[in-house]
């Protein structure tokens, strides 16, 4: 399974990309917002550290304005993904950039048909958001066990990224049900690396070679 960051934030994608783990990065307006500097530069500045997909997201929610912005974005770097939000307008861009050859990343999916019409739409990503549901008392994992196997049936060659990934449990899920690609917030990252067995084994390692030198 691939592992792509979601964030925006220079420092983390480097300490992760130092650890083996971007395989692509995923941004939003609302993780953009979080940090400091112009929203092409920070886009491009990811693209010089990583050399996999860079999401990055329409704020436009009519075709023509998702159109334009998307010709725009793709500019930036040749790595770029363009998310474009789950609505009828966004199929339409969808459709018509799948055309064009490029890439895009339909985000927002809340449903297994949400992804199927995406992928009929000739999306190259799905990103259902496993975490949102979780909050409102639904299965997210669910959704993500679905659109695989509807995919799996029908050969689509749509990947899926899990998105809104809130904890570890999410990436085993992701990866026990065949997804694509988690993305995956830093904290969590953080936390996949961590058991508590490890840090008590390095220590008493350490304990026992002191003895050694007495
Ligand atoms: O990848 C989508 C993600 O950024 C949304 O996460 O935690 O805001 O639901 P969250």
């Amino acid at each position: 399974m691939k592992f792509f960051i979601d964030t925006a934030n220079i420092d983390e994608i480097k300490e992760a990309h130092s650890m083996g783990m971007v395989d692509g990065v995923t941004t939003n307006p609302s993780l953009i917002s979080k940090e400091s500097g112009v929203f092409e530069e920070i886009i491009k500045e990811i693209c010089k550290i990583v050399n996999g997909p860079v999401n990055a997201e329409v704020i436009s929610l009519d075709v023509e304005g998702m159109l334009k912005e998307a010709r725009h974005l793709i500019g930036i770097h040749d790595n770029i993904v363009v998310k474009i939000p789950m609505t009828v307008d966004g199929l339409k861009a969808t459709r018509q950039l799948s055309g064009e050859g490029i890439k895009t990343n339909v985000t927002l999916i809340f449903s297994p048909l949400q992804a199927l019409m995406a992928a009929k739409a000739g999306a190259t990503y799905v990103s259902p958001f496993v975490g949102r549901l979780d909050d409102l008392s639904y299965e997210g994992m669910l959704i993500v066990e679905q659109i695989v196997e509807i995919y799996s049936n029908y050969a689509y060659n749509t990947e899926v990224i899990v998105a809104s990934i809130r904890n570890p449990l999410h990436v085993l899920d992701s990866a026990l049900m065949g997804a694509d690609i988690a993305t995956i917030p830093f904290n969590v990252l953080s936390k996949l690396a961590a058991h508590p067995l490890t840090d008590k084994g390095i220590r008493s390692f350490l304990d026992d070679w002191e003895k050694t030198k007495k």
